[in-house]
């Protein structure tokens, strides 16, 4: 059995996700970890959200809490929502775990042993009026690199260019907005990932099946000079993981952690360790998903994320793992492919976490159920270049592809088979060559959109799903069993027959994209058959004569002009 090993970024903890966060790592990678499963792989799926650093101090500060309960109730909450976009992780965990302090702790000590650890006394930015230091998202002015105002102290989102606190031109604190700052020396400690830069080439160069945005993103910074510059993985904050050699005191780091993006992607390892502790497993279990040397040597490990998180994917996390394995004896596994993915836009702008522009997650299930969101992000992902939600094509999409293609599909067929032949599969008639014509093309087009699903070409995979309810209401259409029952009700049954298992198999291949559908489908058609069609005949065989179904209420309900207006309208603004 193929075992897949699944991880999406894991959120910050500092609010509610946009859709652009949405679409950018954790549906995709629930798309594919369903469509995996319903290929019989063994599937592990992980996400935690990333509760240190300063984007998680900055966040408790603002709500008026301890950063602790702060953390504590947000991950409730994106749990929640997780639940209700129906993302099937398989354990959703928190960076700030006692597994992922032990484990970023134990990978530090491994790498000051591989002699990948320096340290180095540093300039700091010191706030006189906050009265401490700036790490990080606690500063923020113009990008040296692009000129973008707005740039973090660790990473300008607008270039995506990693940055140092000092970097920043005309920089102000984040806490206060003063600029009466002035640079401290402190000492740090820093990865020699500099010394990776002849393994990480070679490592991306066999890597000719990633997407080009992945591959051309990490060279980039492989190759630009200062992208792999030795970088500082300590920080002068009270909320992280505490500095540590494994489990021994690091003279001269008391009182300092872990750098969020140093701990932030162990923490997929340590999710998986969550996962164990959870479900009554050892960690055998766990670790024959992350050592080769306990059975992850098969497994094959594919990350989601978004391109501004392509740096640390590619280059730190990738060193902290190479090095963590310097003497053969703990050999991690490494990722097989990225798949990474451009910015989705918010009508005409940029969504905001911190300037709360777009829709949000909640907000979006307030409106209307998942799928309509699930189905629109995911066949409009931004793969090749960004892309942009609008209510108007949001509108569109929702009525022509779900309502008019599948929804209709599904009501009608169902509608006239109870209104003639009575609400269960009705026998007589064969399938003459319009079925096999129907057979073939479903067989062609079933094959391409696993093709797309394998190659998580997502929106290729969208177009070719869509095509397949297409031919259902194009074979509907020229068979017309309205018709045919008055001259030849045995065709018109053979029609209807077919078509009722068309749900069936519609149900089965579109359940990756919109699972909720899929389920009431299976229950219109009562059955819980959801093996995965390898011979379309057969598969359009499952539902046999005499088999009772139900006609199920409207699938999908179309949007309105009136409520694309007052949705137009409520979302324009700014979320408090
Ligand atoms: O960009 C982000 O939202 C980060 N919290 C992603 C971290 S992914 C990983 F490294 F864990
Ligand atoms: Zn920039």
């Amino acid at each position: 059995m193929a075992r897949t090993l699944i991880t999406s970024a894991i959120p910050y903890i500092n609010g509610i996700k946009h859709l652009g966060n949405l679409v950018g790592s954790q549906l995709p990678a629930d798309l594919y970890a369903r469509y995996c499963r319903g290929r019989g792989h063994e599937v592990m799926f992980l996400c935690a959200t990333d509760e240190h650093g300063t984007p998680a101090e900055l966040a408790a500060t603002k709500a008026g809490k301890p950063v602790a309960e702060f953390c504590a109730e947000m991950h409730g909450i994106q749990a929640e929502i997780a639940r209700g976009f129906r993302l099937s992780f398989d354990h959703f965990g928190r960076s700030s775990s006692p597994q992922n302090h032990a484990l970023t702790q134990h990978f530090a000590g491994r790498l000051a042993e591989a002699g990948m650890i320096g340290e180095v006394s540093e300039k700091q930015v010191y706030s006189i009026t906050d009265g401490r230091y700036l790490p990080d998202r606690y500063i923020e002015g113009t990008c040296p690199n692009c000129g973008y105002d707005s740039a973090r102290g660790d990473q300008c989102e607008n270039c995506t260019k990693q940055l140092d606190p000092t970097d920043l031109l005309n920089p102000r604190s984040a806490i206060s907005g003063s600029t009466d700052l002035e640079v401290r020396e402190t000492k740090h400690l820093y990865l020699r990932q500099s010394q990776m830069r002849d393994r990480l080439n070679g490592w991306i160069d066999e890597k000719s099946d990633w997407p080009v945005l992945t591959t051309s993103i990490a060279k980039k910074w492989l190759n630009d000079g200062d992208g792999l510059q030795d970088r500082g993985i300590t920080r002068d904050l009270d909320w992280g993981v505490p500095v540590k050699n494994g489990t021994q005191d690091w003279p001269g780091m008391e009182g300092k952690v872990f750098y969020v993006w140093f701990d932030a992607p162990i923490e997929y390892i340590a999710c998986a360790g969550e996962w164990a502790e959870a479900n009554g497993k050892t960690d055998a279990d766990w670790q024959r998903w992350w050592r080769t040397d306990m059975g992850a040597e098969d497994v094959n490990y594919v990350q989601f994320m978004g391109k501004d998180n392509v740096p640390f994917h590619t280059l730190s996390f990738p060193a902290t793992i190479m090095g963590a394995n310097f003497d053969g004896k703990e050999p991690w596994k490494l990722v097989d492919y990225i798949k990474s993915f451009n910015y989705l836009n918010y009508d005409g702008g940029q969504f905001s976490t911190s300037k709360g522009r777009g829709v949000f997650m909640d907000q979006a299930l307030s409106i209307l159920p998942s799928d309509y969101w699930r189905w629109w992000l995911l066949s409009h992902v931004p793969e090749s270049s960004d892309s942009e939600f609008t209510w108007e094509n949001f509108q569109v999409s929702v009525n022509k592809d779900l309502a008019d293609v599948l929804g209709n599909f599904v009501s009608r067929i169902t509608k006239f088979c109870r209104s003639k032949f009575g609400e269960e599969v009705p026998a007589g008639g064969s399938y003459g060559e319009r079925e096999q014509k129907l057979i073939a093309d479903l067989t062609t087009r079933v094959r391409a959109y696993e093709g797309h699903m394998d190659a998580i070409d997502i929106g290729k995979a969208a177009r070719e799903l869509r095509a397949i309810w297409v031919l259902g209401n194009e074979y509907l259409q020229s068979a017309a069993p309205w018709v045919t029952f008055k001259t030849d009700p045995e065709a018109a049954a053979a029609s209807v027959r077919l078509s009722l298992n068309l749900i069936r198999l519609y149900a089965v291949l579109s359940a990756p994209f919109i699972p909720d559908a899929t389920d009431s489908l299976l229950a219109a058609v009562q059955s819980d058959d959801r093996s995965w069609p390898t011979d379309i005949a057969e598969a359009l065989a499952a539902l046999p004569a005499g088999h009772a179904f139900t006609t199920p209420e409207v699938l999908f309900s179309k949007i309105t002009d009136e409520q694309r207006e007052d949705w137009q309208q409520r979302f324009s603004g700014v979320r408090d």
